[in-house]
């Protein structure tokens, strides 16, 4: 078994604070909000809380681009908040992990606004300049992110700066040893007032190749020059040294947002040693519907793919790092919008993606409203977008692009990043619970139907459904450290696999259909040693026939060393007999 650390036996609640509760009614989420709900994420059983970014911020990226790493924002309260949340939060006996977004800063941060004073100035290195391309261009023809060149020309000194997402958010030189200690020493400011470690935004993207040269060209009309940077192998020297010089000698967890990275890669970034991350976000089942106009389509997710994806990051990391497992965060639309149903199987739908997810190997993720299985947003309007990325992306493919309008506004209603930022609801008042004031952004009008409220006390609801999944993590070892092993891996409907650990096998299967299926277990599994622990449906025909029903998820626990009627040798020595591809459903004949 892996050593055993807390941070792996953890379900982390993600809060995005801007929509998760207004506490002072001004239609903006803000830490009192948060401490207000802290008894419902307590009863939830999460363990970890993250925080999205509540710095000082001048709002370009909805708090990506920090003004201040050591301040908090007056929208979301001040430092005295902060220190009560942190110790509201550790007296539930709950962790509290905060963003640390160092591979830029904005364009207002003291450091920035010093570069950009003279090439001269002390601080002018903490960021990347080059001078321009012949003829006056950008240096390179590097994209960003949210769109145009990387490149921001600073008329002042002739020269230009680097910035993969927006012109606010220039990237920090991470070449510069100064910056790194200013960095390190803020984290360590950070630890003393007793977080419990850090998210770490893009940071598989903080140092730059020494190739700066051009790439090859997208429909964005720029190259887009993540996986050149992603690849830069400095960036585990890095993370060794911060883990020297900030980390060391906390018991913290890190998690690294791992954008465009290789599982080889992950793997050394959360290797057993422990001397980088504890886990990363890795990407590729979220882009799995992506194409040639980024995410701006209306492909979905092909499931034989995103088995494929889940069991190469399952098998990839086993016993050599660490999953981080998530469906949705802040930058995702809602995986119920995208995998499950909407309508009549909204909740079975939401409850299936929950365990099929839960079950799997890697520290659990649960973004603020997915427990209660809230949706996608229908936007109708460009007016009603916040998101810059999405406000970019209309203005180039629809005003001066060839995507029409209504598709246009399809697409982003299937792959916002505002459809993860709409306000939470908590309620079916006018506000959702979450203000009385006009919100920042629009209320889902499903509020009515889909809230907290509805969902506390209701046996059966989605709510309740993420609470049982988090009981059951607390309660057995094998869900945090069983071998994971895919089951019927060709099978295009329904999403299985076994987890192994100590004699004991847990076998998860998950229809990703509106139909009822024949879905036989592998062998083993259906002696009295068997015994169902979870499903999402009251009236589950599983266990005695196999037949799993619309969008039923279930997860059955057998203990492999007694009452198994097959002659397949006992468990974990039959191991071999749930390795594999099969047909289930023929075996039943
Ligand atoms: C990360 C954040 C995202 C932000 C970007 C730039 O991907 O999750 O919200 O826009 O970094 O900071």
């Amino acid at each position: 078994m892996d050593e055993r650390k807390w941070w792996k036996e953890s379900v982390v609640y993600q809060i995005y604070p801007q929509s998760f509760c207004d506490g002072n009614g001004d239609g903006v989420g803000d830490l009192p909000g948060i401490i207000g709900k802290l008894d419902y994420l307590a009863d939830l059983g999460a363990d970890v809380l993250w925080l999205s970014p509540i710095y000082p911020s001048p709002g370009h990226d909805n708090g990506y681009d920090i003004s201040d790493y050591e301040a908090i924002d007056p929208r979301y309260g001040d430092m005295e908040d902060f220190e009560r949340l942190l110790a509201e939060t550790h007296a539930r006996g709950l962790r509290l992990i905060i963003d640390l977004v160092v591979n830029h800063t904005s364009i207002e941060h003291p450091w920035f606004k010093s570069a950009r004073s003279g090439k001269n100035d002390p601080k002018r290195d903490y960021y990347i300049w080059r001078d321009p391309a012949p003829g006056g261009r950008p240096p390179n023809n590097w994209g960003a992110l949210f769109g145009g060149s990387a490149w921001t020309l600073d008329e002042k000194s002739g020269q230009y700066y680097l910035h993969l997402f927006s012109p606010w958010q220039p990237e920090l030189n991470w070449e510069n040893p100064l910056l790194r200690q200013d960095i390190y020493a803020m984290m360590r400011r950070w630890l003393a007032k007793g977080v419990d470690g850090f998210r770490m935004d893009v940071i598989s993207l903080i140092a730059k190749p020494d190739d700066f040269s051009d790439g090859p060209v997208g429909a964005s009309g720029y190259f887009d020059p993540r996986e050149r940077v992603a690849a830069n192998p400095k960036v585990h020297e890095y993370l060794r040294e911060m883990r020297k010089e900030a980390l060391s000698g906390h018991d913290v967890m890190t998690v690294g947002e791992a954008s465009a990275t290789t599982l080889e890669d992950a793997r050394q970034l959360t290797n057993p040693s422990g001397d980088e991350l504890d886990m990363v976000f890795q990407f590729e089942h979220m882009d799995l519907d992506g194409g040639e106009t980024f995410k701006w389509n209306d492909r979905t997710i092909p499931l034989l793919r995103l088995k494929n994806v889940m069991a190469k990051w399952q098998q990839g990391l086993a016993h050599s790092g660490w999953n981080a497992l998530f469906w949705n965060n802040h930058d995702q639309p809602r995986m119920l919008s995208r995998l499950g149903d909407e309508g009549e199987y909204r909740e079975a739908s939401a409850k299936m993606l929950a365990a099929c997810l839960h079950m799997m190997q890697g520290s659990p993720f649960i973004y603020q409203g997915e427990e209660l299985g809230m949706t996608n947003m229908r936007f109708t309007r460009p007016e009603q977008l916040r998101d810059g990325e999405s406000r970019n992306a209309y203005r180039h493919y629809v005003l001066d692009g060839d995507i029409a309008k209504d598709d246009m506004l399809r697409y982003i209603s299937l792959k916002s990043r505002d459809n993860a930022r709409t306000p939470i609801q908590w309620d079916a008042s006018p506000g959702a619970g979450f203000t009385q004031a006009a919100p920042w952004m629009d209320i889902n009008p499903n509020h009515t139907e889909i809230n907290a409220e509805e969902q506390l006390h209701r046996k059966g609801s989605v709510l309740s459904f993420y609470k049982e999944l988090t009981r059951l993590r607390h309660m057995h070892p094998i869900v945090v450290y069983g071998d994971f092993v895919p089951y019927a891996q060709e099978d295009s409907r329904v999403f299985a696999y076994t987890r192994i650990l100590d004699g004991e096998i847990l076998f998860v299967c998950c229809n990703f259909t509106a139909q009822a299926l024949d879905f036989a277990p592998p062998d083993g599994l259906q002696g009295e040693n068997a015994r169902l622990l979870l499903t999402n449906c009251a009236d589950s025909a599983y266990m005695a026939e196999s037949r799993l029903a619309p969008y039923e998820a279930v997860v059955i626990l057998a203990n492999g060393h007694s009452g198994s009627s097959s002659n397949k040798p006992g468990l974990p020595g039959g191991r071999d007999s749930f390795d594999g591809v099969r047909t289930p459903g023929k075996e039943k004949s």
